[in-house]
């Protein structure tokens, strides 16, 4: 019989994650150097949640090196599209997982690993399949373009139980917009570490963006 892990001790998991600061940084590496110096300038500025998109040739390389190096770090991979990636992040000590979607596939992988999902949506029905595999938070995404703030506040009343951290397209501006909902647990974006910056490596000017984001309300 397959090992199936429960649902309430993820849902558990991935409350303290998200509850731990108001914005989760996504982003994307190819140098785990980078990563790690990147990721720094992040906890130091008070984001301590990172996801790491798996995007690049050495996505796994820069998420293990962020996990083993940069202390207090809490990382996750993001953009997980199968279950072989799935079991890849696992095994190199992801901390959670983010999905843009969720198949089947993806959701059965995810009953058999320790570690748990934050699987996308943008509608209610794609929402209601995965309330009814026992998820309690998801993100929403791409959050500007599949409605933003407005329609994710009509959601609550109805997706009842559901919490929601959305992401695509957040800016500083946007952000407050969205965490002053009440069915919003955190945000995700990019802006907290801005190409120019990793490229310059302008390591203080992320931290000063990622302590502004970190004393968002919510
Ligand atoms: C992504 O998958 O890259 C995230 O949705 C981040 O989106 P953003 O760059 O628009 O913040």
């Amino acid at each position: 019989m397959k090992l199936k892990i429960k649902m309430k001790n993820k849902n558990e998991r991935l409350s303290e994650v998200v509850g731990l600061a108001p914005v989760i940084p996504v982003l994307q590496f190819n140098d785990p150097e980078i990563a790690v110096q990147t990721s720094r300038a992040l906890v130091a500025g008070g984001l301590p949640v990172i996801e790491i998109t798996l995007r690049t040739p050495q996505a796994l390389a820069c998420i293990s090196a962020v996990a083993k190096q940069v202390e207090g770090a809490v990382v996750g991979a993001g953009t997980v599209m199968t279950p072989g990636m799935m079991r890849d992040c696992v095994e190199i000590g992801c901390q959670f997982l983010v999905s843009p979607g969720a198949t089947q596939d993806l959701i059965e992988a995810n009953q058999k690993v320790d570690v748990p999902l934050l699987p996308g949506v943008a509608t209610p029905s794609e929402a209601m399949g995965l309330m009814a595999e026992g998820y309690e938070f998801l993100k929403f995404f791409p959050a500007e373009q599949a409605g933003g703030p407005q329609y994710l506040k009509s959601l609550a009343p109805v997706l009842q139980g559901l919490k929601f951290c959305p992401t695509g397209g957040l800016t500083a501006e946007k952000a407050p917009q969205y965490l002053a909902l009440d069915n919003v647990v955190c945000v995700g974006g990019s802006w907290v570490a801005p190409k120019e910056k990793i490229a310059a490596g302008d390591w203080d000017g992320i931290t000063e963006l990622a302590a502004a984001a970190s004393a968002l309300d919510r």
